[in-house]
């Protein structure tokens, strides 16, 4: 299958070649050849276990942690090979920053939950921190709600909120790249719509690439959106372009619910 997919001439955040990925005997990214573009979400969308998950964790080298995996192929980011052995992978993880589908919100206050990475990194002086944890808690709109409970356990959050703290923790590392994994799929509709708001806000200052079961989403937050298939890409273009008139029968049916 012909799968080089360059969406614009605008520069790429994110480059992968001939990208393959194994666990064990099993083939579970074939080829994947896709650039992703800056400061813009591109969505990630095709049926359960079609690969979606694994191809975002290569994107941190998630996958390292689980064993007898096995990647081949190149992933840039900025032109750096982050493939490549001599890769720090603290130093990776903290440029592109991962939100799970079910908010991960480590059993500590609202406060040590942002300060948590920087503290990791080094970052020990108290009104820095105190910066750090408002700044990022506002850009995950979360600061008006949480500003007089920093103290509080995260656990006493809603979902909603518990999102948007692992986002705000995710932030206040300074990442260039966030990588969201069904984000809102364990969230009620006003809390979606909220967090979708959020991401497209985010946009401005991050790449975002977020994996999504819900085409109306897809199609409503995003720019680019790549249809995965048993582990290659379908097709890639431009959201609209691919909702209005996708290319591929498989494509087609799959935005139809036909199959997935
Ligand atoms: N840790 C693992 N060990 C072995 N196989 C795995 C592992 N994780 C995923 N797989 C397999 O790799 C394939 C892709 O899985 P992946 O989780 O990436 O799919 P997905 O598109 O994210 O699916 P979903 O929409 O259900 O989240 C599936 O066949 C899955 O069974
Ligand atoms: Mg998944």
């Amino acid at each position: 299958m012909m799968n080089i997919h360059p969406i614009s001439t605008q520069s790429a955040a994110i480059q992968t070649k001939d990208l393959h990925f194994y666990y064990g005997d099993f083939h579970a990214l074939k080829n994947v050849n896709l650039e992703i573009s800056k400061n813009k979400i591109t969505a990630l969308i095709g049926p359960s276990g079609c690969g979606k998950s694994t191809f975002l964790r290569t994107l941190n080298r998630m996958n390292d942690f689980i064993p007898h995996t096995r990647t081949e192929g190149e992933i840039f980011i900025d032109d750096l090979a982050i493939t490549s052995p001599l890769t720090d992978v603290v130093e990776l993880r903290k440029r592109v920053g991962m939100v799970f589908q079910q908010a991960n919100p480590f059993p500590l206050s609202i406060y040590d939950n942002i300060a948590y990475g920087l503290r990791i990194h080094g970052k020990k002086d108290k009104q820095a921190m105190n910066r750090i944890v408002e700044s990022s808690l506002r850009a995950a709109a979360l600061w008006e709600e949480v500003k007089d409970q920093l103290d509080q356990p995260a656990t006493r959050l809603s979902g909603g909120q518990q999102q948007r703290l692992v986002i705000a923790r995710a932030l206040a590392v300074q990442p260039d790249i966030l990588l969201m994994d069904e984000p809102t799929s364990a969230l009620d509709p006003i809390s979606t719509k909220k967090l979708e708001k959020l991401i497209i806000s985010l946009k401005e200052k991050y790449t975002i690439v977020i994996v999504t079961h819900n085409m109306q989403q897809a199609a409503r937050i995003s720019d680019h959106t790549a249809f995965f298939l048993n582990g290659e890409i379908v097709e890639y273009s431009d959201t609209k372009a691919l909702f209005s008139n996708p290319q591929k029968e498989k494509t087609k049916q799959y935005i139809m619910g036909e199959f997935g």
